[in-house]
């Protein structure tokens, strides 16, 4: 497939990054932040009844949680480190939640001293040490959701729990002297099915009505999670028909009576505004007569690009070769055979790539950084640059 860059990026916004990798080693990251910040206008837009919460995971860099700082956000937050990276900033307290539902109780008691006062859970024991750590925080139960075959990178196994547990947990919350505040779900990331928001929301709404009317609990807030989609290989709806559709269940749901709602963006509001270069470092074939080719290249899964498990997410590759393309298998500099991106599905690159080209792999800003080890063979981290 032929990667045009105008489905990616402006073309002004292209040339400034291309002008600026050109001048730099391989591999890195470049990130383009007047792209970050059209994001989040366009997503305060979206969903002007919405408090956003940026999730820090997606990238932690210090330019982008300014920048978004300064532009009214709030975090969430799932780790003391990325707390303390956040509060350096100045950002109050009141803009954090901790969103990790696996946390240890001493690091609870770190965030209650920070001054954080809402927490996700998902079990009992994360809630009583909650209820010791963190007395009289909001709490907010995670729920399942159903959407992980529709979801380029699944989240709701490992997380979240059944309807009527989460029911059970916020009625010991209150017991706990907790203040009972809300639910949260997270339909996965690069959810491609926006109808899974419909069903995780009549969960809720089951929740809110039950606990209203058997135990007197008024709960004031659904935390939507993220989800929304980057712009990768295989196209999505835009943001503003998931906005639509989700605005319309709500309002299906809780009509007049609609609660305080979060979002937690992060693929979203990052990916878009990166692009990750690397270098060819070799091509080769398996055998004489092999057709298909091996593109080794200096960055790979130890270097960022963890997402590419599984061939999870397809992040488009561009070259300034051009020419007949053929089918390649796309693999990493380490000595670790898992270490190929992509081999079952197939990219074509051109036939007259050789070593000391470069890939641009585009969409790359989010989830790359931040997966990247720290010296796996040797290799540094993946470098980072903001403009
Ligand atoms: C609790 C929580 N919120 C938000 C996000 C961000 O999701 P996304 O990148 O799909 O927007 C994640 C991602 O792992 C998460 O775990």
């Amino acid at each position: 497939m032929t990667i045009r860059i105008d489905d990616y990026y402006a073309p002004a916004t292209f040339e400034r990054l291309k002008t600026f990798a050109d001048g730099q080693e391989t591999p890195f990251v470049v990130i383009d932040l007047a792209t970050i910040s059209r994001a989040f206008d366009e997503l305060v837009e979206s969903f002007p009844f919405a408090r956003i919460f940026y999730a820090v995971k997606a990238n932690p860099a210090t330019e982008i949680t300014e920048l978004l700082r300064d532009k009214g956000s709030n975090f969430d937050i799932a780790s003391i480190y990325e707390l303390d990276k956040v509060l350096a900033t100045g950002v109050d307290a009141s803009r954090i939640s901790y969103g990790n539902t696996i946390k240890k109780a001493r690091d609870v008691r770190y965030f209650y001293e920070k001054g954080v006062r809402m927490f996700a859970t998902d079990s009992e024991a994360d809630l009583r040490n909650i209820a010791k750590a963190a007395p009289g925080s909001k709490i907010y139960v995670r729920i399942l959701t159903e959407g992980s075959s529709t979801a380029d990178w699944p989240l709701s196994r490992k997380f979240g729990c059944q309807t009527d547990m989460a029911m059970d947990l916020l009625i010991l919350a209150r017991e706990l002297g907790l203040d009972p505040y809300g639910i949260s779900f997270h339909v996965g990331s690069q959810q491609r099915d926006i109808g899974v928001w419909d069903a995780a929301i009549a969960k809720v709404k089951v929740i809110f009505e039950r606990l209203r009317e058997e135990d007197g609990i008024v709960l004031k807030m659904i935390n939507m999670g993220g989800g929304f989609p980057a712009n990768y290989l295989q196209r999505t709806n835009e943001l503003a028909v998931y906005a639509e559709e989700i605005t319309r269940f709500l309002q299906e749901d809780f009509g007049d009576d609609m609660p305080e709602i979060i979002l937690e963006p992060g693929r979203s509001l990052i990916a878009n505004a990166g692009v990750l270069v690397s270098e060819v470092v070799l091509v080769a074939r398996k055998s004489r007569t092999a057709v298909e080719r091996w593109v080794y290249t200096d960055v790979g899964k130890f270097s960022g690009l963890v997402e590419t498990m599984d061939e999870a997410i397809k992040f488009p590759i561009w070259t300034e070769r051009k020419g007949e393309l053929e089918e390649v298998v796309i693999a990493g500099p380490t000595c670790d055979s898992a270490d190929i991106m992509y081999e079952q599905y197939k990219y074509g690159l051109p036939l007259n790539l050789s070593s000391g080209d470069r890939l641009y792999w585009f969409s790359t800003g989010a989830y790359t950084t931040s997966y990247s080890a720290i010296e796996f063979n040797g290799f540094p981290p993946l470098k980072s640059y903001y403009l």
